[in-house]
């Protein structure tokens, strides 16, 4: 970002550093979140926890599954730049609209059984990251992270189970859970939990 150029331009301090804000925040709990949701829903779905358990080249798949089956942002917005018309809709120039992220990725039109997790779905058509030029810039790092926290997670600990019920934030966007405690067994150390 410091040697960034852009015809002669270059970003400002206060450019840079709102941009690490946004890098910080836009990366942190979302990444976080689809570790939490994708996590309670294996746990939710101990065949497909298995599946995976026994199979671990399904992690690309999985991920992208676990992204459709509980988005971690549920909600995006965007502003109408010319009159359009969508599904019967129509929506003025300089109106605002709100995209339900979590209920596209539900669509029976697009998704067999949509309410079913298949870890096996291979590539999607989720728009868990987003659409067009907004697409998530972090989308590469957080598959990336998050392929490697389940392979480990499952790798580490041949028993994961709920302590108690899974509580969710109250946020309309951003969907993660406040608090999930859950009970692991350690490999190789049987009874160790
Ligand atoms: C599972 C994790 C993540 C999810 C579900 C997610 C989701 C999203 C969504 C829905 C958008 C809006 C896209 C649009 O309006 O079309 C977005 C934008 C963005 N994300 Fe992510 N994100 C994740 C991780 C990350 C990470 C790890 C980073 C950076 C390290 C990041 C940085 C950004 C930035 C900078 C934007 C704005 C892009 C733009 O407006 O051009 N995100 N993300």
């Amino acid at each position: 970002m410091i040697t960034a150029k852009d015809k002669g331009d270059r970003l400002t301090r206060e450019e840079i550093l709102s941009t690490l804000v946004l890098l910080l925040v836009a990366g942190n709990e979302t990444t976080k979140n689809l570790i939490g949701n994708g996590l309670r829903a294996l746990i939710d779905n101990p065949s497909q926890m298995r599946q995976l358990r026994e199979n671990p080249s399904l992690i690309e798949s999985a991920i992208e599954e676990l992204l459709r089956f509980d988005s971690p942002v549920q909600l995006d917005r965007r502003i109408a730049l010319e009159d359009v018309e969508i599904g019967g809709k129509r929506i003025k120039k300089g109106q605002s609209v709100l995209m339900l992220i979590g209920a596209a990725n539900r669509d029976p039109d697009e998704f067999a059984e949509p309410d079913t997790l298949d870890l096996t779905r291979g590539k999607q058509s989720h728009i868990s990251f987003g659409r067009g030029i907004h697409h998530c810039l972090g989308a590469p790092l957080a598959r990336l992270e998050s392929q490697i926290a389940f392979t480990k997670l499952l790798e580490r600990f041949p028993a994961l189970e709920f302590v108690q019920p899974p509580v969710n934030k109250d946020h309309i966007v951003l969907r993660g859970l406040e608090s999930f405690p859950v009970r692991v067994q350690r490999v190789g150390i049987p009874g160790d939990v």
